[in-house]
């Protein structure tokens, strides 16, 4: 898709954004007396006002918990909850919603599999692979892994465009590889991987993938089973549903051979002292009370995201990081971090040598904001010899208006520091 230059070739891809935005209280305000320019959407994304209702209306008129009581209300709180995993198992394509486990965000998903998958399948000696881009939710749990079993942890790099070597693989999978963490799109640069490639080829060997979905799911139609994944990781703030709530994609054969993470109700089938059974998928990892409320305003979030139409929001999202690609290479002196061919709506930038601490704190005084730093990847930042970017990442409420706003307090700070 050519870059755009001019406000004449702007389009919605007849998306109608002053109605969206509507659904988004929080857009419509002003901070320091200037209108909210929200471009933190990799950090977390604004809610609907559907989903609130749905939260709302789950505590006032539903409110029990699940899987436990006989009457009414529990009753109707499972129902609630159990249509939700088959929302999100529609939503990726699982082939059974017992493949779908809510976990507290994406970070706890990748955790459990570090640990389950670990503690059945890493041994002394054994490989893991992560790549150079990953958030440190990424990286962590596999040195932790790594650390307990005495297993090696291997990195995937990646070039100065902000694109991983996939062709390292072939030399970086050995016998010993157990498998392979990977995001689908990076946090800090932007880049769309070629998730379905690595995956291919790590199955050439056997070894299984665990993509990072945290930033990808809400960019895209994302299909877990035309892409093979083994385990998928989601974040349910950061696709327009409530905080404290993500889902673990995994296939039913890998859960089922995974010892449980955490031990509690609803995981177990019978408890004694000399043994416990532990309960059936998906139920084996959810242990304690589930964020049942969590997980209604979540696939609220999802049918919102569908009804606004995701084809139709992913391209406008992609105008909106052409057109700010664009504009932000016309000023002098800026330098874009992120330059892989295929790009989501994430831009990372420096200007100058401004520190990006200070181009937040003036943008934020604008109205607009942005995020500053390592965005918890720090060896991302490391490769590039830098002290952090800022970061604008956009969602399909930003308007073209927002960005010239951008643009133009990016040139005035510019000013500011000569
Ligand atoms: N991982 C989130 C971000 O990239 C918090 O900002």
């Amino acid at each position: 898709m050519p870059l755009i230059t001019n406000n004449e070739q702007r389009t919605t891809n007849n998306l109608d954004i002053t109605r969206i935005r509507q659904d988004f209280p929080i857009l419509n305000q002003t901070l320091y007396g200037k209108p909210l320019a929200y471009f933190d959407n990799g950090a977390t994304t604004q809610k609907p006002q559907v989903v609130l209702d749905t939260i709302t209306h789950f505590y006032n008129s539903i409110n029990a918990n699940i899987h436990r009581g006989v009457h009414k209300l529990s009753e109707e709180s499972t129902k609630a909850y159990e249509e939700a995993r088959e929302t999100v198992r529609s939503f990726i394509n699982a082939k059974n919603t017992n493949e779908v486990i809510f976990t507290s965000g994406a970070t706890a998903s990748i955790n459990m599999v570090a640990f389950s998958f670990g503690e059945t399948f890493v041994h002394e000696g054994d490989e893991v692979i992560v790549s150079e881009m990953e958030h440190h939710s990424n990286i962590v749990p596999w040195q932790m892994l790594c650390e307990r079993k005495k297993a090696k942890l291997i990195v995937l790099p990646f070039d100065d465009n902000g694109e991983l070597i996939i062709d390292k693989l072939d030399e970086l999978i050995t016998s010993k590889t157990r498998i392979l963490a990977v995001t689908h799109v990076s946090n800090s640069l932007g880049t769309v991987n070629p998730i379905k490639e690595i995956i291919k080829r790590a199955h050439k060997y056997n070894v299984p993938v665990l993509i990072d979905g945290a930033q990808g799911v809400k960019h895209g139609i994302v299909d877990v089973q035309d892409l093979d994944a083994d385990f998928y990781a989601i974040a349910g703030h950061k696709i327009y549903g409530p905080t404290g709530i993500g889902v673990l994609y995994g296939k039913e054969k890998l859960l089922n051979a995974m010892v449980p993470w955490q031990g509690g109700g609803d995981m177990i089938s019978t408890v004694s002292f000399e043994k416990t059974v532990y309960n059936e998928l998906p139920f084996k990892f959810e242990a304690g009370t589930a964020n049942y409320i969590g997980a209604a305003g979540l696939s609220s979030a999802i049918k919102y995201y569908k009804s606004v139409g995701i084809e139709a929001a992913t391209a406008y999202e992609m105008e909106l990081l052409n057109y700010a690609t664009s504009k932000l290479l016309s000023i002098d002196g800026l330098r874009i971090i992120g330059n892989a061919q295929h790009k989501a709506p994430i831009v990372s930038f420096l200007v100058d040598n401004i520190h990006p601490y200070d181009t937040g704190m003036i943008l934020d005084k604008m109205g607009i904001a942005v995020r500053t730093g390592n965005h918890c990847t720090q060896p991302v930042i490391d490769h590039f010899g830098i002290d952090g970017t800022v970061r604008a990442s956009l969602a399909f409420y930003n308007t073209f208006e927002e960005i010239d706003r951008l643009i133009d307090g990016v040139k005035k700070i510019k000013e500011m520091f000569g």
